[in-house]
């Protein structure tokens, strides 16, 4: 570490970036209170228990633990050291941090370096394949063809779109550049014969980046340039340790924003359609892998947004296929849902390139369908309304959508509906749906989907130390003890000065003895107390949960000595029945070696009695 970060650039950073901007760009936050909450980006939730505190700068999830400031933040999601958080936040906050800073911001580990690895070899191809397209004679025919479906150099440039010629260069381009062979072979970017010979995947197509939320290449899907009968249109690259099509949605990385902004996401069939929206002025829309949503990518739009609309081709396969997603996400996500559809069964790029612009972005705002208005329509496709049997189809799968409805005006709209287009009787109708909605109650729990297995947590950071992470008991009187008195001598520097006179005095357990330790080294160089300077300031980010939590406790803003002499009383008194216990353990691994059975049996019975009466302590402590 040559190259340290000096203290006041990271202060500088921390400084010009709020961090519940920051963290919004990952969470959608609401305010509830003084602080903000959402749901927790670090394990699967339905109910916000991840708070940000925009005063402190702090953030903290009150069911995982973990907490911290916005380096912390980042760090823990994506795995990175802390030169790389604060060269990212820096990013972000538009503060200039000198190359040597940003040079070093380099992975630790082996698996990291391999994963840097690939993701650098991701990063040249894809400039390698855009110079292709963009600069070269070669790629011309492919810029030919996406300028004739009216793509400008900006949007080329936008979406890092390349071209992937016949004649092969990126094998020979990275064995000139002496790149490691087993990298290659690991990077899907080459397909391997039976005699162990790479070659190029993608051949004659144009070359669209799949990227990671945080917009790193990580995968590519080729279009097919040259038609041909035997070719997918669309090739994906292989999963990788860095791509798993699962957890990607094409665009996310720059919709994100435009989404949170315009309170919605679009959910496109074809990454074709994503960026005929881009180019009409409407960036929130993503795209899956060519694959129906997974549950991981809902929940990935579910913290960003409550609404979504599925824009998928108005054809009959794009219908049958928007059907499906708003099954999918009705049984699996709380997002609020729509449909938009393009006129005349066409995709949306279609239609832009149709109709221009103006009316593109009409269909957005005039177009926009209730599942059930969708359906409605949906249901007739194959049916002939004019035939009474079909009409009792229609009728009856329409009550039935009816019947998921939570609002009685919404489902009184649509019995109107059907007693005009029918000539039916309204209140038979009614009748018909009231005793469907008493069936669906019965049946209503237990066929409703489970929701999704919560993933492990990466590593469990306890909020506090004693306890189960996640779900944890009350905490001891002496934990309790800890917590207040740590905070206090934190923050008021008189409470600091009287404690730390006292003789012998450690806290009980060893994170908030830890932090204690930091904070004796911190005060010989800070003369203030500043909360995202410190959780900085102690390198072990194990501690910095536990620091943060401490700031979301509830505690009266001012202290008295009553107070603290009481704290060091309930603390100090722990501490001669936790050293006796581990007196005698260690005199009772002695007696075991030297194989003293008596003293042993001696040993096994006081150290009952002594566990019995720490026992009896805590039971009290948690009266
Ligand atoms: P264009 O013909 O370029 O306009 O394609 P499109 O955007 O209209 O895509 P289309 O509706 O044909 O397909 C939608 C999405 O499905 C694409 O963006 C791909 O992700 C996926 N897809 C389409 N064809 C294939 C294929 O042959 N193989 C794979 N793996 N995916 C495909
Ligand atoms: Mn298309």
């Amino acid at each position: 570490m040559a190259n340290r970060i000096p203290e006041e650039k990271v202060d500088q950073v921390r400084s010009a970036v709020n961090i519940a901007d920051f963290i919004g760009q990952y969470v959608q936050l609401k305010k509830a209170g003084k602080n903000l909450f959402g749901l927790c980006p670090f394990h699967e939730e339905r109910t916000p228990s991840f708070s940000v505190n925009e005063q402190k700068q702090i953030f903290h999830c009150f069911s995982c633990g973990r907490g911290g400031n916005v380096f912390s933040f980042i760090m823990d999601l994506e795995n990175l050291s802390f030169p790389e958080a604060v060269v990212k936040v820096a990013e972000f906050g538009h503060v200039d941090l000198p190359t040597n800073y940003t040079a070093q911001a380099q992975p630790s580990t082996p698996k990291d370096q391999q994963q840097a690895d690939l993701l650098k070899l991701y990063a040249d191809s894809a400039k390698m394949y855009q110079h292709i397209l963009v600069n070269t004679e070669l790629g011309e025919p492919a810029l030919a063809y996406l300028r004739e479906r009216g793509l400008d150099d900006d949007t080329i440039a936008t979406f890092g779109i390349g071209y992937a010629p016949k004649n092969q260069l990126l094998l020979d381009f990275f064995k000139e550049h002496g790149t490691d062979y087993q990298l290659l072979r690991q990077s899907g970017l080459f397909i391997e014969n039976q005699a162990g010979e790479l070659r190029d995947r993608f051949v004659d197509r144009v070359l669209f980046p799949i990227k990671d939320a945080s917009g790193r290449v990580i995968a590519f899907s080729g279009r097919i340039l040259t038609k041909s009968p035997d070719e997918p249109k669309y090739l994906n690259s292989p999963e990788t340790k860095l791509f798993n099509k699962r957890n990607v949605l094409f665009n996310f990385d720059l919709a994100r924003g435009a989404i949170r902004q315009r309170k919605a996401v679009v959910l496109f069939e074809g990454f074709m359609d994503v960026i005929a929206a881009y180019r009409a002025g409407l960036p929130n829309g993503v795209a899956s892998m060519g694959t129906s949503l997974t549950n991981e990518q809902i929940y990935m739009l579910e913290r960003v947004t409550d609404q979504l609309y599925i824009c998928y081709d108005s054809d009959l396969p794009g219908q049958k296929a928007t059907d499906r997603a708003l099954k999918l996400l009705g049984d699996n996500s709380r997002l609020k849902l729509g449909v938009i559809q393009m006129p005349d069964g066409m995709d949306p790029d279609e239609y832009l390139r149709h109709a221009g612009q103006e009316k593109f972005v009409q269909v957005f705002e005039d177009g926009k369908q209730t599942p059930t208005a969708f359906e409605m329509t949906y249901l007739r496709h194959d049916l002939n309304l004019q035939n009474t049997q079909d009409q009792l189809t229609y009728l009856s799968a329409v009550l039935n959508q009816l019947v998921k409805l939570s609002s009685s005006v919404e489902q009184d709209l649509y019995l109107n509906q059907l007693v005009q287009e029918f000539g039916l009787d309204k209140d038979d109708l009614k009748q018909q749906l009231r005793s469907m909605i008493g069936q669906r109650s019965v049946h209503h729990t237990a066929t409703r989907q489970a929701p999704p297995p919560a993933p492990a947590p990466l590593t469990p950071p306890p909020a506090t130390v004693t306890g189960e992470t996640g779900n944890r008991g009350p905490l001891s009187r002496v934990e309790k003890a800890e917590r207040l008195l740590l905070f206090r001598l934190l923050h008021d520097h008189d409470v600091w000065l009287r404690v730390m006179a006292i003789a012998g005095f450690h806290f009980v357990h060893d994170p908030y003895q830890q932090i204690l330790v930091y904070a004796e080294a911190y005060f010989k160089t800070h003369n203030q107390f500043d909360l995202a300077n410190f959780t900085d300031f102690m390198a072990d980010t194990s501690l910095q949960p536990v620091l943060t939590s401490l700031e979301f406790m509830d505690v009266a803003s001012q202290s008295s000595k009553e107070e603290v002499a009481d704290l060091v009383n309930v603390i100090m008194n722990q501490q001669p029945l936790v050293e006796q216990i581990n007196g005698k353990k260690a005199e009772l691994t002695a007696a075991k070696q030297i194989g003293n059975h008596d003293l042993v049996q001696q040993l096994t019975l006081a150290l009952i009695e002594l566990y019995r009466k720490q026992q009896q302590v805590q039971q009290a402590d948690n009266l």
